[in-house]
């Protein structure tokens, strides 16, 4: 029995249980994935019973992924430069970490990019930096990030380096948006049960692509407010089914393919 799971804190509202048992019984493979609440105490000895283990890998989410660096044996470069880890591969004792939120987020836009000119990045926390360096890779010749916290935007795209990387003044991101190919919402704003983000979209060139990478719900009040004066739109729930691919693969040997019977077993949970 293949085994592979998810650790974080909390941990139980996590929706990956739910991706790859779909993808184990789809694919006829005796394994399970488990959720393993582990709190940030915990984490050391926790990584470190793996290696001898009979546990394929883990992905990591809240609060760990930044801190789990150190008690790996090797990092890729797309994790070491973006600074965080999410997927773990144990392989003879040793372990590998990756990062797997850049590819996710990039195929589940990138069919839908019809122009690379400038991007328009709102917020600068943990899953801005994955949203950024793919930008940089997908070719954006302007990234312009906005966050409510300016130093932490101006900290983030230090770090990223790369010409045509900019920052704006949260206050100015309705008028940021103007000539912008691509906005892209990386904050919790628009979370269910949180605050949706006021922003005025009218400025933005009515071809713009506008995605979310907050899912639930799957259409964000962004989103709804772009559908209605008719930009395209990509929701987030892709970038979650995307990310989780690589990990599949390396844990239990198939690669999966993300379906719309896969979204809709995955929006049960959801709305
Ligand atoms: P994650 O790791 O999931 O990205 P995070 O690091 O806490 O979580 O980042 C959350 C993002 O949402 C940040 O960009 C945050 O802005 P700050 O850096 O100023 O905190 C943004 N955010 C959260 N609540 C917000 C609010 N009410 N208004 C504006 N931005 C908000």
């Amino acid at each position: 029995m293949l085994k592979a799971g998810v650790v974080g804190w909390p941990v139980s509202h996590s929706l990956s249980p739910r991706l790859h048992s779909y993808w184990l019984e789809t694919y006829g493979i005796a394994g399970e994935y488990i959720p393993y609440p582990v709190t940030a105490v915990g984490l050391p000895a926790f990584i470190a019973g793996l290696r001898n283990s009979d546990i394929s890998g883990v992905n990591l989410t809240i609060p760990h992924k930044e801190t789990v660096i150190a008690l790996l044996d090797e990092v890729d470069e797309i994790a070491a430069s973006i600074g965080a880890v999410n997927t773990v591969v144990v392989r003879d004792g040793k372990l590998y970490g990756s990062n797997t939120d850049l590819y996710g987020f990039t195929e589940n836009i990138f069919p839908h990019v019809k122009a690379t000119g400038k991007a328009v990045v709102l917020g600068a926390g943990g899953a801005a930096k994955s949203v950024c360096r793919a930008l940089q890779n997908m070719g954006f010749a302007r990234i312009v990030v906005l966050n409510r916290t300016e130093d932490r935007a101006q900290a983030m795209i230090s770090e990223l380096k790369g010409e045509g990387l900019a920052t704006q003044r949260w206050q100015e991101r309705s008028i940021a948006l103007g000539g912008a190919d691509l906005l892209v919402n990386t904050t919790s704003l628009g979370l269910k049960n949180s605050d949706a983000l006021d922003i005025d979209l009218s400025s933005l060139p009515k071809n713009a692509l506008v995605t979310d990478i907050v899912y639930n719900p799957l259409i964000t009040p962004l989103l709804a407010q772009a559908q209605l004066r008719g930009n395209p739109t990509v929701d987030g729930l892709g970038m979650l089914m995307y990310q989780a691919v690589p990990g599949f693969e390396a844990w239990f040997g198939v690669r999966p393919e993300v379906t719309a019977e896969l979204k809709a077993h995955l929006l049960e949970k959801i709305s």
